[in-house]
């Protein structure tokens, strides 16, 4: 350490401060209090940690604080405004929509300021080239939102507009339906959130710190551990291992499905002896710093007998693969769906075929925040763990087995998200930092990963791999599907059955397909394991059939926006899974979206610069919104001061769980004349508040709006007097009557899960539908696409609040663009342990152009007539692109994402006359075959009666 006494103008005040010459200037401003600046990659690739000195914006986690001069000036977000007092950009953060997590914030903010000071009339351009320029990456929002608010703070700035139209104001007595902003996001704006990085610096004395040593390779045996020389290190508490963990040290649940073939199933805490994934945790060291507890791992030596790994589905069912999961076949699940008539003989037959064979990689979640998590025992003995979930419950039901405790003994707090987007599904993060607290007694622990070591321990998308046909009449109407699509689930199946379920309803959905024949397997792999990613499942699937839609129109002669006007759902035309959706607005959706498309057709003829050649492509897509026993509780208490407090587990992620905690409130107890700041919200707490299941599957707003209104219905009741009046919290208690209501929505029994013989059956609550074209440039030389503009329209039933919806779309769609353009990851390639290496895109990556329309089809069953909207954001948008591409070249990417030198491999088949066309994968047994098996080996229907909380993902 060199440290040396200096002297900073810290936002405006001289300091005097004490600096090591060798540390980031990141981390010496964190030192000292200043945690608006928040540490993502930690390599200058994200701009979380941007802060200005002298005026200009600079990733302070890649600066040596022997580079910054004394009296240099320093401006982070706690100089730029206060609650009372806000600066114009943050204002305009907050009403707009600008902040979804929020990781990002502190810097996007300081970034905008230091262009702002320079020049406060930028064009849009000029601020999507300042943010590219500085590196500024959003995982949540799109951009779209953020620029709109620059603008707007531009433009106050330059007194061309009132403070006052950066600020909220309500009208009428109801807040649902307008642009409420999301109260949560105020302590972004401030920079005052604390995430996990930020509780972890602020836990008491004696905390202990955590590094985990991790596995270097995808399959092998842990034959010992050297850890003689970390437990001499400095500051060393304890090495732990699986010999600490005094439960069953597995976490991996049973793939609940009468087709799982996967009877054993293991996945430690801390590894035993099987390592089944790159990232699988050796051990932990427990030390006094993080700098000793990570200098003690590095001395850790791993006796590993490496085995060959399963990198891919192909290789994992090959007759000589190694089973990933001793005593399991790698493929373990097989579900079917059989829609009409045979397909065979209908493809003999049918005027018009197309067949193809696609591939979808994993995809990795992204979130600028890697995982940080802290543990504790408390004074009742019941371990307290904070981290980053989804679904907080989820470790509350699998820890206390694997740890050994009591059922009642395991509390997850959520902190502050920085992102998850489905990876907080797991209970893997909590097990960690559980385990490593009670081998040390119990004594508070904290843990911050590296971005790598993030990378390597977290879950993905699962890859896929499908073949498949489509075939239509001599009209041009649909007759007949084959699919069969191989889903990688990695080394473990977390939620296999569910990802299997979701991704076999989407098989040309939305539009009407009388005969289908498919299936979809799983397979385990030694890749990362594969987990929820919003839109669960549809996306694979929607690789295949969008494309697949595209190619038989082209083969027919047909417009492909006319062929998916020809073909889209009435009334009376079925699922994919031989049932009736609930509502029929795609004739509608695709109306609306006919004018830009024959704009678009005129738009593709003109002139483009530089030879860039353009194309248009059409998607559509949607999602299922909750499951057929699906459960969710929210409990109301009046309080003495007449305000309310919701206690809810809608966890929020950045997608606006607190508006609408908030907004379904105030509408429940309208009567009551409750306004917005009179709800308090406990959320995210499994020892504070009641069972919500997961923030996933489009479901929060539908079962949590229906169990608030619920809630408040109950409350009412509980304080309306005869004469129609409501008593008072005094009244109420001097009557002895309850103050708390507990309301629980459940949807068990009202629908059917999918048989699992035959595909059939309806499992959904409610769907949503999504129409999506894409404009493209295209430039031959390098390969390069430009995605130029994307026009939307979707109908997710009512709409509660437009400023969180737009901000999943927008966000959706960028996800949509990196799926399908450059976005992927590989266990097996160190390329991919950083943003950069993942293809994460810039702010002019995603277009400015961006635009989407709603029909608001009332939703029978939603609260107040919505459904759920998030998913249906990123399920198709990608293939939309696609079908661009092909339309642009005439060349087709089989294989996703369609990077610049796979466009210009396909152009040079192209110009040698030969198809670029993968063939046929080979996915194990014979399809047909596996189709026999399952119709001569029925298992019957699934109990649905019963509710499951693993089952409503
Ligand atoms: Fe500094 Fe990412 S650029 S944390
Ligand atoms: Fe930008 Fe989450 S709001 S990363």
């Amino acid at each position: 350490m060199e440290l040396n006494k200096r002297i900073f103008i810290i936002n405006g005040v001289q300091r005097n401060m004490h600096a090591d010459n060798g540390e980031t200037l990141a981390s010496f401003l964190r030192r000292y209090g200043l945690t608006s600046v928040k540490v993502g990659c930690g390599t200058g690739i994200c701009g979380s940690c941007t802060v200005l000195l002298d005026g200009a914006p600079i990733r302070s986690c890649t600066k040596k604080m022997s580079s910054v001069p004394d009296f240099s000036k320093i401006e982070t977000v706690e100089g730029l405004g206060t609650a009372s007092n806000m600066h114009p950009l943050q204002a305009a953060f907050l009403k707009l929509g600008a902040v979804q997590c929020g990781f990002c914030t502190s810097g996007f903010l300081m970034s905008a300021k230091g262009l702002l000071d320079k020049n406060n009339n930028p064009t849009r351009e000029e601020v999507r080239d300042w943010f590219t320029k500085h590196r500024n990456i959003c995982r949540c929002t799109g951009y779209k939102q953020i620029i709109d608010a620059v603008m707007a703070a531009a433009k106050v700035l330059r007194g061309e507009a009132p403070e006052e139209s950066l600020y909220f104001t309500q009208s009428g007595d109801s807040i649902y339906g307008t642009d409420f902003p999301r109260p949560y996001s105020l302590g972004c704006v401030l920079g005052i959130t604390d995430y996990g990085e930020d509780m972890g610096d602020k836990m008491p004395e004696g905390t202990l710190h955590l590094a985990l040593v991790l596995a270097e390779v995808g399959a092998g045996r842990l034959n010992g551990l050297d850890y003689e020389e970390a437990e001499k290190s400095e500051g060393v508490v304890k090495v732990i291992t699986a010999q600490d963990i005094k439960g069953t040290n597995n976490i991996q649940p049973g793939v609940d499905h009468p087709r799982n073939k996967a009877v054993v199933l293991e996945r430690n805490i801390i590894v035993k002896d099987a390592i089944r994934k790159k990232g699988d945790v050796l051990a932990v060291v427990a030390a006094d710093t993080r700098e000793h507890a990570r200098k003690a791992a590095a001395l850790i030596k791993a006796d590993i007998t490496e085995l060959p790994a399963a990198e891919t589905v192909l290789e994992a069912v090959a007759p000589d693969a190694l089973p990933v999961q001793e005593g399991s076949p790698n493929h373990f699940l097989t579900l079917p769906v059989f829609k009409g008539e045979d397909t065979e003989d209908l493809f003999n037959h049918a005027p018009y075929v197309v067949e193809g064979s696609f591939y979808s990689p994993r995809q990795p979640h992204m979130p600028i925040e890697p995982h940080s998590m802290q543990a504790y025992v408390d004074a009742d003995g019941v371990l307290c763990i904070c981290v980053k979930s989804q679904f907080v419950h989820v470790p509350t039901f699998s820890l206390p087995g694997a740890l050994g405790l009591e059922p009642d003994k395991v509390r997850i707090i959520n902190n502050a998200v920085g992102g998850l987007f489905g990876l907080g599904m797991s209970a893997d993060a909590a097990a960690i930092a559980g385990a490593a607290s009670l081998a040390v007694d119990g004594r508070p622990v904290t843990l911050t990963l590296s971005y790598r070591e993030f990378q390597l321990f977290s879950g993905k998308r699962a890859a896929s791999y499908s073949n498949g046909r489509l075939a239509a009449d001599k009209d041009g109407k649909l007759l007949a599907c084959e699919i069969d699509l191989a889903f990688d689930h990695g080394a473990y199946p977390e939620t296999a059955g569910m990802l299997q379920s979701k991704g076999m309803r989407f098989m040309c959905y939305g539009l009407n397909i009388p005969n289908i024949k498919a299936i979809g397997r799983g397979i385990l792999t030694n890749n990362s394991y594969a987990i929820p990613y919003r839109s669960f499942g549809s996306p694979q699937m929607y690789t295949i059939c969008e494309q697949l839609i595209d190619m038989l129109a082209k083969k027919i002669g047909m417009d492909p926006f006319e062929f998916r006007q020809l073909n889209a759902i009435k009334p009376g035309d079925t699922t994919a899974n031989s049932r009736p959706y609930h509502y029929y607005s795609v004739q509608e959706l695709l109306s609306k979206m006919k004018p830009y498309w024959e704009e678009s057709l005129q738009w593709k003829k003109e002139q483009t610069e530089h030879g860039k050649v353009r194309g248009i492509g059409i998607a559509m897509g949607g999602f299922h919104v909750s499951e057929h026993a699906d459960q969710c509780e929210v409990w109301l208490e009046l309080n003495p001061d007449g305000t309310v407090t919701n206690y809810n587990c809608w966890q929020e992620m950045g997608q606006g769980g607190d508006a609408s905690s908030v907004a379904f409130t105030v509408e429940a107890l309208k009567p009551l004349g409750i306004k917005p700041d009179q709800v308090r919200l406990v959320k995210d707490d499994t020892g504070k508040a009641p069972f919500h299941g997961p923030s996933a599957a489009s479901r929060s707003h539908y079962v949590s709006g229906n169990a608030t209104l619920l809630a408040g219905k109950m409350m009412l009741n509980g304080m309306r007097k005869e004469d129609g009046t409501y008593r008072t919290y005094e009244e109420m208690k001097a009557e002895g009557k309850e103050t708390i209501f507990k309301a629980v929505w459940s949807s068990v029994g009202e629908r059917e899960e999918l048989s699992p013989d035959t595909g059939e059956g309806n499992p959904m609550m409610d769907h949503n539908h999504l129409v999506q074209i894409a404009r493209v440039e295209v430039d031959p030389k390098t390969g390069k696409t430009e995605v130029v503009s994307v026009h939307s329209s979707a109908d997710v039933g009512i709409i509660g609040n437009k400023l969180t919806i737009e901000g999943q779309a927008v966000g959706g769609l960028a996800h949509a663009i990196g799926y399908a353009l450059s976005e992927e990851y590989s266990d097996f390639n160190k390329k991919y342990e950083n943003m950069i290496g993942c293809g994460i895109l810039s702010c002019n990556d995603i277009p400015d152009d961006i635009e989407f329309t709603y029909v608001e089809t009332p939703r029978e069953g939603g609260p107040l007539g919505s459904g759920g909207a998030s998913e249906c954001f990123q399920s198709c948008g990608h293939a939309s692109i696609l079908n661009a591409i092909n339309d642009a070249l005439g060349i087709r990417i089989y294989e996703l994402p369609a990077t610049p030198a796979k466009i210009l491999e396909a152009l040079k088949c192209k110009a040698d006359g030969q198809d670029n066309k993968p063939a046929k994968w080979h996915l194990g047994d014979d399809f047909n075959e596996v189709i026999n098996e399952i119709k001569e080996n029925p298992v019957g229907k699934q109990d649905s009666a019963e509710f499951d909380a693993t089952k409503i993902m």
